[in-house]
């Protein structure tokens, strides 16, 4: 199904919590899926996803989470964003934008409802994209753009980022057949960012994109990119036939 930019939005089913458990579950079905095509097809950058803490969940941002959001945004990143911005991040009643927050909740598993747990947990990560259509390319093609991800220090080194990543590649393959690639601009003597985009399949590319950070010296940007190519559509939505996805690609 191909929807346009602005009828992008995640179901309520897709963006029921995203709980480690799920993630397993997903990769279990990706890999099962994909057994017989891996000859066929590079599947080195599909996110490998491991088991997240169980204290973590990955959640549309709501009306609750968006000023936490907001405030670790404003901490972490070099870039004021107005409230436009963080409106736009607020899921809606039928779905979602592209943006997430991962909760942290130390509680016991067991002992609290899931709406109590939510209540109780708190924002430790977030990420927020855009779809654009992609310069120069074939109408109705289009790029997803990373505005926003970070994670408090504290909760580094988990996959929390990894995961809030795959949440939104995975939702965008769900929903936009043709969305060709991600990418996002680094600071360019952020090197820990830019190790970690590499690290999931991404190029940095040559040129420096300069004065991009007004409020950083030296205030350049590097590019990173990665394709969403036929494996992800694949992954995502499980077998089909081979010349069908390619023909949305
Ligand atoms: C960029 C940033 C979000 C990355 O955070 P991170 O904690 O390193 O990333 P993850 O949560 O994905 O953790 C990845 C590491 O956790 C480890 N890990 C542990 N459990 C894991 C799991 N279940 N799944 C995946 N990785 C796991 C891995 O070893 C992995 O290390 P690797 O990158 O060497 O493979 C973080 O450094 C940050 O917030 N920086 C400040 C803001 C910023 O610069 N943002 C980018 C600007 S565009």
């Amino acid at each position: 199904m191909e929807l346009s930019k602005q009828s992008m939005s995640t179901s309520t089913s897709t963006l029921s919590l995203y709980h480690a458990t799920t993630h397993a579950q997903i990769v279990d079905n990706h890999q099962s899926s994909l057994d017989s095509d891996q000859s066929m097809h590079n599947l080195d950058n599909i996110p490998q996803i491991r088991s997240l803490p169980s204290q973590v969940q990955i959640h549309p941002i709501t009306p609750d989470t968006v000023k936490s959001y907001r405030g670790l945004i404003t901490l972490l990143l070099p870039i004021r964003y107005p409230d436009k911005f963080y409106k736009e991040a607020v899921a809606n009643t039928s779905g979602s934008t592209l943006a997430r927050v991962a909760l942290w909740d130390d509680t016991p598993t067991s002992s609290t409802s899931l709406s109590r747990k939510l209540a109780s947990s708190r924002v430790v990560g977030g990420i927020q994209c855009r779809l654009e259509d992609v310069p120069s390319g074939p109408p109705g093609e289009f790029q997803l753009y990373i505005q926003t991800i970070a994670l408090l220090s504290p909760f580094r080194q988990l996959g929390i980022a990894t995961c809030l990543l795959d949440s939104i590649i995975t939702s965008i393959v769900e929903h936009c057949d043709r969305t060709t690639n991600i990418y996002a601009h680094v600071w360019e003597t952020n090197f820990e960012a830019l190790e970690w985009y590499e690290r999931r399949g991404f190029a940095v590319e040559d040129d420096v994109v300069e004065d991009y950070y007004q409020r950083l010296k030296p205030s350049g940007a590097r590019v990173v990119r990665r394709r969403i190519g036929i494996e992800h559509y694949l992954a995502v939505k499980g077998r089909r036939k081979t010349t069908t996805a390619q023909q949305v690609i």
